[in-house]
């Protein structure tokens, strides 16, 4: 699949539920967000048709994000199904690893070839501090599992001025002594994000450079999976330190992917709301023909680039999606 800018669209992102075990000030409103009603939700045999549509339109990577994803009931039941895909060649999470540990036996045997594990900061307090929860020490755990299992493992953190900025050579020193990278993701002001003030990738990786010695950009510059990170190496890490940097560096140019949400509306950006509403379709009995139109329509609207710049400064624009990162899936 192309979009009318050139870019060719291989990898699908798809919330499978707007529910979250953390509570993570950026992503979340003190009180919690509305729920969107079970029966609005997409059903596994529903994400498992379309996954499958798209498979046959170019789709060759698939990320199931949430709100938390490995609190879905059956997820391994959905990745099994996309597992069993001819053309799908990686299936990853995105997931706060909480319930991680004990889930990733059965996912491995489900087909997953790569978690991006979420963690802000490795002190239990700031931990509790950023989620609500006393799970820091599990989510280490289960980083630590991951990484001797063979499936790769990327860690996200998320840099900002009000919690973590002390904490980001700690977080690194994971990729010093594991196989995984760790990559630092600037704020975006989506949802809750708006009211905290994130880093820089550059001010990080100064930071960085000052704790660990000089960082080498990788030769490869940035080809190391699916994203738009920029990946460094560190003497003596076994493992690389990445930036993504919607902020400073956009990259929407090399942007190849789409997002599925929860509740069946396929989007074309993080940040807008264009795109369609797959669920009517597939519940009024529609042929996978006409669902396959509608995809290629909607991926024909994809926005050349975000305007999270702008959205800092004004009111946010009437079709930027006002939604909390919970409920679009990261
Ligand atoms: N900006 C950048 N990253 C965010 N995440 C959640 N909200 C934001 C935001 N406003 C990250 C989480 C997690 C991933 C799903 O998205 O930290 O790593
Ligand atoms: Fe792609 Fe939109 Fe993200 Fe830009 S903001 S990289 S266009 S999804």
């Amino acid at each position: 699949m192309q979009d009318r800018f050139g870019r060719r669209i291989d990898y699908l992102r798809i919330s499978v539920t707007d529910k979250c075990n953390l509570r993570c000030k950026y992503c979340m409103p003190p009180g919690g967000v509305e729920r969107i009603p079970h029966g609005e939700v997409l059903s596994l045999e529903e994400l498992a048709r379309i996954t499958g549509i798209m498979a046959g339109l170019g789709i060759r990577s698939v990320r199931f994000t949430g709100g938390e994803p490995l609190v879905r009931k059956n997820l391994v039941r959905l990745m099994e199904a996309v597992h069993e895909l001819e053309n799908i060649r990686e299936i990853a999470v995105t997931t706060n690893g909480v319930l991680l540990e004990e889930q990733l036996p059965g996912l491995m045997e489900a087909g997953l070839t790569s978690a991006n594990i979420s963690l802000d900061t490795v002190d239990p307090r700031t931990f509790r501090e950023i989620t609500g929860a006393d799970a820091c020490g599990k989510v280490l755990a289960a980083i630590e599992k991951c990484a001797a299992s063979g499936v790769r493992t990327k860690i996200n953190c998320v840099p900002c001025r009000e919690w973590n900025a002390g904490e980001l050579a700690e977080v690194a020193a994971l990729a010093k002594r594991l196989p995984v990278d760790v990559r630092f993701i600037e704020l975006m002001p989506v949802g809750c994000g708006r009211q905290f003030h994130g880093m820089p990738s550059e001010e990080v990786l100064e930071e960085l450079v000052s704790a660990y010695g000089p960082a080498r950009p990788l030769k490869d510059g940035k080809k190391r999976g699916n994203g738009p990170a920029q990946y460094y190496e560190f003497e003596d890490f076994i493992g690389k330190i990445g930036f993504i940097s919607p902020m400073s560096h956009k990259f929407c140019g090399e942007c190849n992917r789409i997002r599925l949400t929860a509740e069946g509306r396929l989007k074309l950006c993080l940040q807008y709301n264009a795109g369609v509403e797959l669920k009517p379709l597939l519940r009024n009995g529609a042929a996978d023909e006409e669902i396959r139109a509608a995809i290629l329509e909607a991926v024909e609207q994809k926005p050349m680039h975000h305007d999270f710049e702008q959205m800092k400064t004004d009111c946010p624009a009437e079709d930027s999606d006002s939604r909390k990162m919970v409920q679009i899936g990261g």
